[in-house]
């Protein structure tokens, strides 16, 4: 029998059978430390949600035991939100600020201006027309007004504006309805808006694709002409829509090296790792039916350690590090994409052990 095991162990070595996948699964987080206790000297661990996880008793223990910031994943953002003029859909997002405030646990708001999920109305008149942007500004302080003043006892952050900077071409910032109508007018505004409404909120610049050398030089550039003109950004927003791949350590040191002396704070807002060599906000790949070996777990468990050693080396300056999505069955990417540091079983992968375990 004994010879056997060894047998199946070296077996499971040489990734022959995914024995070493199963002794991880096997491990609970229960005899494990969690992630906000391993991180507590360094910085907040937060996690996106949506409605479905705080109305989930597994799920809601998970984030009870884990986490320590809470992100809304869509239920915060205009359209969803504020799709009409006179329509306010607070419901969704009050279930998880309640879930937050009932058990402690700080939120970062996401998002008040984006190209993407947008309430356009605000930019049009009954005819279809772009209105004149002081009118678009009338509407928009309304918007952020009334949201941030809902939330301000439980949310310490705002995503501000998000990913309003280019993938690509001449023009450095994305040329998006918002960008037609105001020039890149619109960001200083929603951020003197956004002080108004809560001047105790940390106020973020959001993006993807923050690593990349074109990007991160013209967040920089941007972030710097804006603060320089009074605008108040607090801090910038690392998406870090990762993969096993990259960033490498030099390129995410170079990145938060170039940030970290231009604003008070950084936050890592949506990490997660796909195992593919797509990376940023955008979804392409979604591996359906390929399996998952041994050895690109390892390699998954390797990039989050290499990405959590080099966010403690700014622990000066990065005070939030959030999972987008709770497990990879609620993942955006996609469960076969296995981005996250649980399974949709709720179990703790090999990537979660690398993190909390000692070394
Ligand atoms: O709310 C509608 C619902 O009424 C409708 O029945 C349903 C069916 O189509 O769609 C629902 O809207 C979906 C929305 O999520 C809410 O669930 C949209 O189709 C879907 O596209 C949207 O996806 C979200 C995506 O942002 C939109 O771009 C993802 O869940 C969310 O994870 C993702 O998050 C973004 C961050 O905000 C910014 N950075 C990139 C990141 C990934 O794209």
């Amino acid at each position: 029998m004994k010879k056997l095991l060894q047998f199946l162990i070296v077996l499971s070595v040489f990734n022959v059978l995914p024995f070493g996948q199963a002794q991880a699964e096997q491990r609970s987080t229960h005899n494990a430390q969690s992630l906000k206790d391993t991180f507590a000297k360094d910085f907040l661990v937060g996690v996106s949600l949506n409605p479905r996880n705080v109305r989930n008793a597994a799920e809601q223990d998970l984030i009870r035991q884990q986490f320590n910031s809470v992100t809304c994943e869509n239920v915060m953002k205009p359209k969803e939100i504020h799709p009409s003029a006179n329509e306010w859909k607070w419901e969704e997002a009050d279930r998880i600020a309640n879930f937050c405030r009932e058990n402690g646990i700080k939120m970062r708001g996401h998002c008040l201006v984006w190209h993407n999920q947008f309430s356009d109305w605000m930019l049009y008149d009954e005819m279809g027309n772009f209105v004149d942007k002081e009118v678009f500004y009338a509407r928009l302080k309304d918007h952020i007004q009334k949201v941030m003043t809902r939330y301000k006892d439980v949310i310490y952050a705002w995503d501000v504006v998000n990913e309003a900077m280019s993938d690509g071409g001449p023009n450095p910032y994305r040329e998006s309805k918002l960008y037609q109508l105001c020039g890149d007018e619109f960001i200083a505004k929603a951020f003197q808006f956004a002080r108004e409404a809560d001047p105790n909120a940390i106020l973020f610049y959001n993006d993807y694709n923050e690593c990349d050398p074109r990007k991160s030089k013209n967040i920089y550039n941007m972030v710097l002409k804006m603060r320089s003109e009074g605008v108040p950004i607090d801090g910038i927003g690392m998406q870090g829509h990762y993969n096993i791949y990259g960033p490498t350590v030099e390129e995410l040191d170079a990145a938060l090296s170039l940030y970290a002396p231009l604003v008070e704070h950084i936050h890592v807002t949506e990490l997660d790792v796909r195992v593919n060599r797509e990376m940023g906000g955008q979804l392409r790949f979604s591996q359906e039916g390929l399996a998952i070996s041994d050895s690109v777990q390892n390699l998954h468990a390797q990039q989050y350690e290499r990405l959590f050693k080099t966010f403690r080396k700014y622990r000066d300056k990065i005070d939030c590090v959030t999972f987008w999505n709770l497990h990879d069955g609620c993942s955006w990417l996609g469960a076969r994409n296995y981005p996250l540091l649980f399974d949709a079983s709720l179990q703790p992968k090999p990537a979660y052990f690398r993190l909390v375990d000692k070394k």
